[in-house]
């Protein structure tokens, strides 16, 4: 039996993959054009000709799809054998036979497999990090792959203190449970969850903004209401960090911020696109780890290195605020 598979059999991981298996099926063209068009946004680029993409932890395929569309060369690869047939599904469909598109099974923990993957223009590792069991190991060895002056794009999940601690148990609860019993524990947990959001749209007067939220779910990012919610009850390993805490890890490594979204103080995943300066930083140690406290979460939490032109957007809300 494979690492992974004793990992799914202890409880120790979620399925991600199986679970991408079934969003698969609900994909189509509108949810492709979504997902490119959230990274254009994110990248802002209009296309990325000629520029080399690696998907750290591709899940269904999805983005790998968008990269290649949008005309990058993609490398992907996940530690889930599901979710890595998943993406190697869609490059058969979409890409069939296509040398710019190679799909690997490896993990980002593993840094001799990043190393022999070759360095890349754009890498991405939307929701992965905090889903490895080593989330800080995870967020350093990423930036083995990073071109300098390339760019790293990752989402991490919002530390929320006690409610996040509380997430983690639950999670490791679904992941421990025989797999009859999982659709029923996540509905126990989630239907009060619901319920209360449900009668607080009607106390406000806004019952369709809590129906318009679902029914519209896939303008984030392509993704689907009830996939997302299984992954996100799901989603173990678990772990989650404060966006100041990321700031400062990557800055340590001559990494600036060219743009970040933070959900604040509520549940989801804040984004983050860094640029890989190491190369011209990383003489200047004392510079690079000036940081001051935050008077809001994610805002100004980063004291400028001097000399370096960063652009903080501080979006209240990201494209998505759901599983990860
Ligand atoms: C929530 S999904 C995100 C998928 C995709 N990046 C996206 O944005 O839709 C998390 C993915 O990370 C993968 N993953 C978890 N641990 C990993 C590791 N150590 N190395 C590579 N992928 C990993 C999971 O298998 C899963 O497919």
């Amino acid at each position: 039996m494979s690492r992974f598979h004793q990992e799914v059999a202890s409880g120790q991981r979620f399925e991600f993959g199986r679970n991408w298996q079934r969003f698969l099926k609900r994909l189509n063209g509108q949810r492709i054009r979504i997902a490119a068009r959230s990274l254009q946004r994110r990248l802002g680029v209009s296309s990325l000709a000629g520029t080399s993409f690696l998907d750290a932890g591709c899940g269904s395929g999805l983005f790998s799809l968008a990269a290649r569309q949008l005309g990058a060369f993609v490398t992907s690869f996940d530690y889930d054998p599901h979710s890595v047939a998943c993406t190697m599904a869609l490059r058969h469909r979409f890409f069939p036979n296509d040398p710019g598109w190679e799909v690997h099974q490896g993990s980002v923990l593993d840094r001799e497999f990043l190393k022999s993957l070759g360095r890349y223009d754009v890498v991405y590792s939307w929701g992965v990090l905090h889903h490895t069991g080593a989330m800080w190991e995870a967020m350093d060895s990423v930036t083995l792959p990073v071109k300098p002056s390339g760019r790293l794009f990752i989402a991490i999940y919002n530390d929320q203190g006690w409610q996040s601690r509380a997430w983690r148990h639950l999670k490791r609860a679904y992941c421990r449970l025989p797999r009859g019993l999982k659709l029923p524990f996540l509905l126990a947990v989630n239907a009060p969850i619901q319920s209360a959001i449900f009668l607080r749209s009607l106390l406000l007067l806004q019952p369709h903004r809590y129906v318009l939220k679902r029914l519209l779910y896939r303008n984030n990012r392509g993704m689907s209401w009830w996939h997302d919610l299984v992954d996100w009850m799901g989603g173990y390993p678990f772990e989650v960090a404060t966006p100041e805490a990321v700031i400062r890890f990557y800055r340590e490594r001559g990494y600036i911020v060219d743009n970040f979204w933070t959900v604040r103080n509520r549940q989801g995943c804040n984004e983050f696109v860094f640029r890989n300066l190491s190369h011209v930083l990383l003489g200047n140690v004392a510079e690079r780890t000036v940081v001051r406290e935050a008077d809001e979460p994610g805002q100004e939490a980063v004291a400028p290195l001097r000399g370096v032109q960063t652009h903080h957007s501080l979006t209240a809300q990201g494209d998505r605020r759901g599983a990860a």
